[in-house]
């Protein structure tokens, strides 16, 4: 069993909460008897949440509406987990920063003592639209004044286990170059909740930009795949995708992004897929060019090994489900 040692009760405002991580963050707050406002956009699907929890009903992008549902009430804590669900370079603009900065111009008004903010490690080298929206918040949330937790956290399970599905089929691991490319510590979405409430609880002792990873060690893609095959006990098997594709498609398309949106937004997601191929998610050393995988910090119990083994579960039980219904 778990033992929570008990903070001061604090008033939190969560913004995101019906996403992939805001949802745990809803729950570990829960659990750590903290009061939870969860606001959500109108037309937002509302996650499971318990009754003592209160939702607030409010689009996060137009700051009236922000204000009118928020004016006159009081929050020690604002945690953000909003992100653009699509990526592109005009709803990370819109989401990512700009409705960052209107929950913090409210946060401001309303006296709220510390922010806690999702972002994401690659931000430390940016090059992707996205990337410069978060550090564009990033650094108006430091010059703001309020307290804050800048959470950087390394890649998340969901982003590693998507190709379980692909080696059950009898199809072959994808894997860029020799798939030695990049290495990561994925950290689970519990740990990573218990991290950003640890940020509520104890602002002074987390306070600033705050990189963060699951334990080690920091595995490569091949790594994953050869550990993948070994549970699924069957004989390994590899595709090798050259991440030069991606550049060479983009370059392609580039002449001609002026004539649509689409190619617009095509071409960063090439740009996007070339830097997840060859960007390892660990702590950038830039007086050393180089990711520091041990000096990557490490948080939480879950190893990689324990989420494949869960996606596996997970996995089998939806395919259970599928084959009893046909
Ligand atoms: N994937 C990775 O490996 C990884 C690693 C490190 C960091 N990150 C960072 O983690 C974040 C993504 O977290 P996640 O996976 O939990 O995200 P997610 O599941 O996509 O959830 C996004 C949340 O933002 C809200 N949102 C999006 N657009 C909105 C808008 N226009 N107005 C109001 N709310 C809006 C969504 O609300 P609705 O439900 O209403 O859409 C949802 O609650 C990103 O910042 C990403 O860079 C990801």
């Amino acid at each position: 069993m778990r033992l929570i040692q008990r903070h001061p009760v604090r008033r939190v405002l969560l913004v995101g909460a019906s996403g992939y991580i805001g949802r745990h963050v809803l729950a570990e707050l829960h659990a750590r008897g903290h009061h939870i406002a969860a606001l959500v956009r109108p037309d937002s699907k509302r996650p499971e949440a318990p009754a003592e929890c209160e939702f607030i009903d409010a689009d996060v992008a137009r700051i009236e509406s922000l204000q009118a549902a928020l004016l006159g009430r009081c929050f020690d804590v604002v945690v953000s987990c909003i992100a653009s669900r699509t990526g592109t370079a005009k709803d990370s603009w819109a989401v990512d920063y700009q409705a960052n900065l209107h929950l913090l111009q409210v946060a401001t008004v309303l006296g709220v003592g510390h922010f806690v903010l999702l972002s994401a490690i690659c931000v430390q080298k940016p090059r992707l639209a996205f990337q410069h929206a978060k550090l564009k918040f990033e650094a108006a949330l430091a010059d703001s004044g309020v307290g804050y937790s800048i959470v950087r956290p390394t890649a998340f399970v969901k982003s590693i286990t998507g190709q379980i599905q692909r080696i059950r089929d009898g199809r072959p691991y994808l894997v860029f170059g020799d798939g030695e490319l990049t290495a990561c510590k994925p950290i689970s979405q519990i740990d990573l909740a218990r991290f950003m409430v640890d940020c509520v609880e104890q602002p002074d002792q987390h306070q600033g930009i705050l990189p963060i990873g699951g334990p080690g060690p920091a595995l490569t893609p091949m790594q994953h795949g050869e550990l993948l095959f070994r549970l699924l006990q069957q004989e390994p098997c590899y595709r090798h995708v050259p991440p030069g594709l991606f550049k060479v498609m983009s370059s392609l398309l580039s002449p001609f992004t002026f004539l649509s949106n689409n190619l617009d937004e095509t071409a960063e997601f090439l740009r996007i897929g070339h830097y997840y191929a060859t960007e390892s998610m660990l702590l950038w050393d830039a007086n050393h060019d180089v990711y520091d995988a041990q000096g990557t910090p490490e948080y939480g119990e879950q190893t990689i090994e324990d989420m494949f083994i869960q996606a596996l579960n997970d996995n089998s039980r939806v395919d259970t489900a599928v084959k009893r219904l046909f």
